[in-house]
């Protein structure tokens, strides 16, 4: 299955690694990193970013690609929507059908409310479902949040929201026994403890994973506890505008059938947005690991009506990525492919960094040893370098892939690669946003009334770069809150009469501003995806 250049390089890497298991390289210092990231990583490349000329985020950088989105046109014209007519009418309304969606609306329906989920798509169509590697938590006796805080602070250069972060650390451990008891099989030992191994980082061991397929086991017990709640769920209907009240509340949402085309209103007293990522929007050329529906639809719903963004010049590049072979070219190899072992080599069979270092400074490496230092491996779509993952089997033991990371050894042995055997093409994919809209430690925005965001949509929680295992924590912890936090304010809410007059005035600032643009947004799907109607 390799090309005859690439089984040249693969001699290389098999003849220094004995060597190299000897001698790991050696962590970066703090200006190390700093210098490299600067020259390398590509949120410090001018040319993916443009300005954004309007609304609450107006003179700050946005990718190219979501700065296109904010400046494009509302699917709707105000005027011609009969908010009268109200197709749904709900306490709270929760758009997004993943992790944090279903974790909010979960305790949304333990709190009494009457709640209801939409989603573009199927629930579970979501990035949790593509997540592997697992998920943090410090509740271990060497462990402490407060250990778990500095890490994730430091990972993501200082910039975190303290008020967001300590929750998110403070409620992990919460978070493990609450899927515990949903029924999500973690890895254990024969005694029954938890399996946790580091992530790039960690000072402690407090990864905990469902093997390789940590999002989906997670999802799929969300997902059916969702379905044994009997909550609603509106599957292939994308919320399309916010709708506010006349005291400026948010008072639900214009809601598209995308099979039908028809428009419907959902009046809900609390709207919580989980939406998720923006990977389909391949910022800068990249592939991506995030699922068909990461659009970035929240970011813009919410700042259409007025919430700000945080942090949205920055984002997660995965450093590995396939390269190799093309067919799945972006998919993600999970860090735990780091975690037990496996080093990262260039053409020559040389360790570049530490298998462990933080995802912007392992991506920007990489890009690095593929672009200037022109150490990367020829492939039919690029470079790539190489992940030694026979280093596993020496390290942990014959049957340590097998046991540990089953779903990427099979995703392998399709296209005739034995990952025990032979090292990886990888290289960085787009993963994560790190910035979304801006919330307070209650999950509220600070504009919007009654508008609450959970997940990938926030911005603010991991600063400037996720630790990983963070994210599939932060959609439990962030989504239950935000569930629990939506059913209390549905209560003492009166809902005063629903208008759309914020479209108008958005429309109004975008021709202010000369802003002539045909597109229309949020996307929904992929500018590839085929419209058959
Ligand atoms: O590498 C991974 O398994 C991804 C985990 C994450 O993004 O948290």
């Amino acid at each position: 299955m390799f090309t005859p250049e690439m089984l040249e390089s693969i001699k290389k890497v098999e003849a220094t690694r004995e060597e190299r298991m000897k001698h790991e390289p050696a962590r970066m210092t703090a200006e190390e990193k700093d210098t490299l990231l600067k020259a390398y990583h590509p949120d410090y490349r001018t040319d993916g970013f443009d300005e954004i000329k309007i609304g609450p985020n107006k003179g700050q950088k946005a990718p190219k690609e979501l700065a296109d989105l904010i400046h494009s046109n509302s699917r709707l014209i105000a005027d011609n929507v009969d908010l009268s007519k109200v197709d749904y009418d709900v306490d709270v309304l929760v758009i997004g059908g993943g992790g944090a969606g279903s974790s909010a609306a979960i305790e949304a329906h333990e709190a009494g409310a009457n709640v209801m989920i939409v989603t573009k798509l199927r629930i579970g169509d979501a990035n949790t479902m593509m997540a592997e590697g697992g998920i943090q938590a410090a509740d271990k006796e060497n462990d402490s949040p407060v250990q778990h805080y500095l890490d994730a602070f430091g990972g993501g250069h200082f910039a975190a929201r303290p008020e967001l972060l300590r929750r998110l650390v403070m409620e992990a451990p919460d978070a493990i026994h609450w899927l515990n008891k949903l029924g999500v099989m973690f890895d254990k030992d024969t005694e029954g403890n938890m399996v946790t191994t580091h992530g790039g980082g960690t000072s402690r061991k407090r990864m905990h994973a469902c093997k390789d397929y940590s999002g989906a086991e997670i999802m799929r017990n969300l997902r059916d506890e969702v379905i044994n709640r009997n909550i609603p769920v509106v599957e292939f209907t994308s919320a399309v505008e916010l709708i506010k009240d006349d005291k400026g509340q948010v008072s639900g949402a214009v809601l598209l059938n995308m099979e039908t085309g028809d428009y419907l209103v959902a009046k809900a007293k609390t709207v919580v947005i989980a939406t998720g990522g923006a990977g389909r929007l391949h910022y800068q050329n990249f592939p991506t690991s995030n699922h068909y529906g990461a659009t970035a639809d929240g970011l813009i719903l919410g700042y259409r009506a007025g919430a700000p963004l945080l942090y949205q010049d920055t984002i997660q590049y995965h450093p590995t990525g396939v390269a190799y072979p093309s067919q799945i070219f972006g998919a993600l190899v999970t860090e735990k492919v780091r975690s037990l072992g496996a080093m990262l080599v260039n053409v020559d069979g040389e360790a570049f960094m530490h298998p462990l270092e933080t995802r912007d400074v392992s991506a920007a490496s990489i890009i690095r040893e593929c672009s200037d230092r022109n150490k990367g491996v020829e492939t039919p779509l690029g470079t790539g370098v190489w992940l030694d993952t026979p280093m596993i089997e020496i390290l942990g033991g014959e049957g340590t892939i097998e046991k540990r990371i089953p779903a990427m050894l099979r995703m392998y042995l399709n296209y005739d690669i034995d990952m025990r055997k032979q090292p990886i093409l990888i290289y960085p994919t787009l993963h994560y946003q790190n910035g979304g809209l801006e919330i307070g430690g209650d999950g509220f925005t600070k504009t919007i009334p009654n508008l609450l965001v959970a997940g990938e949509a926030v911005g603010g929680i991991h600063g400037r770069n996720r630790l990983m295992g963070n994210s599939l924590l932060d959609i439990i912890v962030f989504g239950r809150n935000a569930g629990k936090a939506a059913a209390a304010k549905a209560k003492e809410t009166t809902l005063g009469s629903m208008t759309l007059e914020h479209i108008n005035e958005y429309a109004q600032e975008l021709k202010d501003a000369g802003i002539e643009n045909e597109g229309v947004s949020p996307l929904l799907l992929p500018k590839y995806a085929r419209h058959e109607r």
